[in-house]
């Protein structure tokens, strides 16, 4: 089943008042702590090479039990918006796209939009997995075209680290922690979002999925002793779903765009797995030089992936004013989504978000004397515990971007 909205014809002239919805913002957090192949070696019965061969990972980050999807959230979030050069109230509406809430209810949009200083946007959460940060860039899209919101603030969020087995090493060794945003501007120049392709497959719905914490299994001692709060993961058929549709996704958006792949400079595909990336762009004739990685560094962060990867692509000079590019992603649900992007920022405004702002100066309100349990769990909290010269436990860790001198664990 495809839902699908075309944007114009990019460089054509704007329909008069035509509105569209430019990229003007861009930022992203990672927490500093960083879990390695190697460490994860010593939690499961794995290996480097297996890891870095399989699917291309060689690190991950994880929060600090401080930290939450909201506080990674507000810090990406506020830096997006102080590149884009707004006041943080000037956001008229807030989509968070996660799978790991910091809560059932309030949404943590509700969260984010206070720790921001926003007192008048609209907020509410995306749920479509690892496209959630498209299906979120498609829904500001057409909120701003629609002439319902002149800024949105567009948010992938995810603290996976606390939702994973560390004895399944067919999920643990995939998924990592982290934030990315984007601010989306109405103008009446052309250019911004144009083509997007967004598709579910429900047949896929239990290939990933959490199975207990929801109303069809709320938890209970008995949820918690089957390991059902865990993710569960047919990797070979995702793998599979994820090959067949990120090419097919990704080319529909970018035709809907008046475009061909030849004219896309660079595609930013979800960071699930090097090989699968590999397949896109052999699916779409392209070399990998026309597909942004950083796999190797975060390994999958989900809703998360997408919007880091395109604030790093920019910051190091991938993307230009005029440049076509295409985000892309697929995840459970199944769900996919591509949005083909004309950038019109200038790529330079992001270069100082990272020292603006800074961590320890974004607090997400908890209510008064609440005590919840330590976060981590007790698997990963045991590695990070264990004596030697290069394991600090979490806790020490101060939150912030990683230094040069950041070590490893296993160092
Ligand atoms: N270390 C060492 N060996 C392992 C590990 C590990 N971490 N995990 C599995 N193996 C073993 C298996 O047990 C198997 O052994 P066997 O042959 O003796 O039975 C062997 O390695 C091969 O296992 P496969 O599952 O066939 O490995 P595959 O090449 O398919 O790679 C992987 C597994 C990396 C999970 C791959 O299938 C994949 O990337 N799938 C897609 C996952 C994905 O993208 N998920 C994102 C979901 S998006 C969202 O919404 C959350």
């Amino acid at each position: 089943m495809s839902h699908a909205m075309n944007g114009s014809r990019p460089g054509a002239a704007s329909a008069k008042g035509e509105i569209h919805a430019h990229v003007t913002g861009w930022g992203r957090y990672v927490p500093s702590q960083i879990l390695s192949n190697k460490d994860l070696e010593r939690m499961v019965d794995t290996n480097d090479e297996w890891i870095v061969t399989r699917t291309g990972i060689r690190e991950r980050r994880v929060a600090a039990a401080h930290e939450t999807t909201a506080s990674m959230a507000a810090v990406a979030g506020l830096r997006a918006i102080h590149t884009a050069g707004i006041d943080p109230d000037e956001i008229d509406l807030i989509l968070l796209a996660t799978l790991t809430p910091d809560y059932w209810m309030p949404s943590t949009a509700a969260l984010v939009k206070e720790a921001i200083g926003n007192t008048r946007a609209a907020a509410m959460d995306v749920a479509a997995a690892c496209s959630g940060f498209v299906y979120g860039f498609a829904t500001a899209q057409a909120w701003i075209k629609a002439g319902l919101a002149k800024h949105v603030l567009v948010i992938g969020a995810e603290l996976l680290t606390r939702f994973l087995d560390y004895s399944d090493r067919s999920t643990c060794i995939l998924f990592g922690d982290g934030a990315g945003a984007a601010v989306l501007s109405a103008s009446t120049e052309p250019g911004g979002g144009l083509g997007v392709e967004l598709t579910t497959e429900p047949q896929g719905a239990y290939m990933i999925w959490l199975p207990a914490g929801g109303a069809k299994s709320p938890p209970s001692a008995e949820t918690i002793a089957r390991g059902e709060h865990f993710i569960r993961m047919e990797g070979k058929e995702t793998y599979r779903f994820a090959t067949r549709t990120l090419a097919s996704t990704a080319l529909e958006s970018v035709r809907k765009s008046g475009l061909e792949p030849d004219d896309i400079r660079l595609f930013i595909p979800h960071q699930a797995n090097i090989r699968i990336i590999e397949a896109v762009a052999k699916g779409l004739n392209l070399s990998m030089d026309r597909m942004y990685t950083n796999v190797d560094k975060y390994g999958n962060t989900s809703a998360a992936s997408v919007p880091i990867a395109m604030a790093e692509a920019v910051n190091e000079g991938r993307i230009d004013v005029g440049d076509r590019i295409t985000i892309v992603a697929f995840g459970a649900g199944f769900t996919s989504g591509a949005v083909t992007i004309e950038w019109t920022a200038d790529p330079a405004r992001g270069r100082d978000a990272d020292t603006a702002i800074r961590p320890e100066d974004v607090h997400v309100r908890l209510p008064v004397d609440w005590d919840s349990v330590d976060p981590i769990p007790p698997a990963l909290a045991e590695l990070m515990a264990r004596p030697g010269p290069v394991n600090p436990p979490l806790d020490d860790v101060v939150p912030g971007e990683p230094e040069p001198a950041s070590q490893p664990l296993s160092r």
